[in-house]
């Protein structure tokens, strides 16, 4: 159910300065479970999902599958009961598909339960064009008729059947939608070049669990078998390693000490090297990742890569750390175009940052100052949230409809680690705020657009 909110009037006000020190469980991936619950759609029957975040993100993906005839249950502790039995349409309307980039993914799935589907094109957000022709290209090789109308992509496939396709760039959503739809094709599909991110896998084995025939997940060639039918399954979705690694960089910001836990830490594992080269202590063992900040850090060089690369979904928040290193990173941002498009609100908090196309030189300042600024994505909501918990003063964050697409109850959870962070309404961004009230329960926002 989604209600309309005025996110623009929500603010996160965060008094800096305080050193973090906990444990936290990782929620589960939002990139898992968004594409998981498109999948769902194959089942013909009842999915039950573990771990599933509570954002807003998910929110719209079960309208979306509303809207396509399924019925959704949310049980309290994250448990989704999803029921696509009574399915019956594969044209989920614009309003709710343009809203997240990850609404493309019911499109492989109702091609292979369908042959058929309608779905506005996502367009592109503010990190950059978000194309799809990997996605077109990959369901064409598997007899898959594209058509374009009226900002629709219309797909139409009297048959589907397996064929070998090298993907160009090892792109995540193609992979995960080239996957969805040969689970039911013909013979068999090979992926080459495919994307080995851990969400990627935890949807294949999704598939796998439904009944899908599908190995070499993880590695960059995937095959898939295709199966007659699927059917309904249990399923606990993987944890999200940029939530987790934005709470340990929040850990190493605040010079504190986080822990979390139930979480592969090899999914944490490039974040981890850069955290060590900065001198910031950082100790992974079984299922937790621990790390303890240090009064003053060093600088370090990034560049963004493909899983298992540094993830570009913590570049925001990991600039957010160098901008109070003794020295100048280099950053470069290898996957989108426009994913610096934050620094101007770091800058209002006193960072300094040079950006160039896809590099930044990110020069430590002795230290960062309160201000009123605007998340313009959600990665980016997450860099403002840790430069605020460093900063003198009291900040006011706007654009909390972003972070809210992706960070589950983030004031309890730094609240837990004991930072003082508030979420207020009715807030004019002026400090200091006089008439404020805490909004007592999460609310459910849903913008317009974004990544
Ligand atoms: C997924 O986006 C994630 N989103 C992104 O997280 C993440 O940043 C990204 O993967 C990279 O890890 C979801 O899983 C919902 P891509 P996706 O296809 O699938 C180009 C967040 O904040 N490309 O790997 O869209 C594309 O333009 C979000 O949680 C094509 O050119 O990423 C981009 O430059 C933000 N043609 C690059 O490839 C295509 O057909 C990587 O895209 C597809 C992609």
């Amino acid at each position: 159910m989604i209600d309309s909110f005025d996110g623009l009037s929500t603010r996160l006000i965060i008094e800096g300065g305080r050193r973090l020190e906990g444990t936290l469980h990782a929620p589960g991936a939002k990139n898992a479970a968004l594409p998981i619950m498109a999948a769902a759609i194959l089942a013909e029957g009842e999915t039950v999902l573990h771990r599933v975040p509570r954002i807003t993100d998910v929110d719209v993906m079960t309208a979306i599958l509303e809207s396509l005839g399924a019925r959704v249950r949310e049980q309290p502790g994250g448990t989704m009961v999803i029921d696509t039995s009574s399915v019956n349409s594969y044209a989920p309307p614009y309003a709710l598909v343009s809203r997240l980039n990850a609404s493309f993914d019911v499109t492989g799935a109702l091609i292979a339960r369908f042959g058929r589907a309608e779905v506005p094109q996502p367009g592109g957000c503010v990190i950059g064009p978000r194309a799809v022709d990997l996605h077109l290209r990959g369901f064409e090789a598997l007899g898959v008729e594209i058509d374009l109308e009226h900002g629709a992509i219309i797909a139409n496939a009297p048959s589907l059947n397996g064929a070998t396709i090298a993907l160009a760039k090892r792109s995540v959503g193609a992979t995960k939608n080239i996957m969805l739809a040969a689970t039911k094709a013909r013979g068999t599909t090979v992926i080459e070049n495919a994307a080995l991110e851990p969400e990627v896998v935890d949807l294949a084995d999704f598939l796998c669990a439904m009944g899908a025939r599908i190995r070499g997940q993880g590695t960059p060639t995937i095959t898939i078998d295709g199966v007659r039918k699927l059917h309904g399954c249990e399923h606990t979705v993987i944890p999200d390693r940029v939530v987790a690694g934005t709470y340990l960089i929040a850990g190493a910001i605040t010079g504190g000490d986080v822990t979390l836990q139930g979480l592969d830490p090899a999914m944490l594992e490039a974040l981890a090297d850069k955290l060590r080269a900065t001198g910031a202590a950082v100790d992974a063992q079984g299922v937790s990742v621990r790390v303890q900040g240090i009064p003053a850090w060093k600088p370090v060089d990034v560049v963004t890569a493909p899983y298992p690369g540094f993830a570009t979904d913590l570049q925001a928040p990991f600039v957010a750390y160098l901008s109070l290193a003794k020295g100048t990173s280099l950053v470069e941002e290898t996957i989108f175009d426009a994913r610096f498009v934050y620094v101007s609100e770091l800058a209002r908090m006193g960072a300094d940052i040079k950006v160039s196309g896809r590099n930044a030189a990110v020069t430590g300042v002795e230290r960062l100052k309160d201000a009123v600024v605007e998340a313009p994505d959600i990665r980016a909501g997450g860099a403002l949230v840790l430069a605020a918990l460093a900063a003198e003063g009291t900040s006011q964050i706007g654009g909390l409809e972003f972070i809210d697409r992706g960070y589950e109850f983030i004031e309890a959870k730094l609240t837990a680690l004991g930072a003082s962070a508030m979420r207020v309404s009715g807030v004019a961004p002026v400090l200091p705020a006089a008439d404020i009230t805490v909004t007592e329960t999460l609310p459910r926002i849903v913008t317009p657009y974004a990544p």
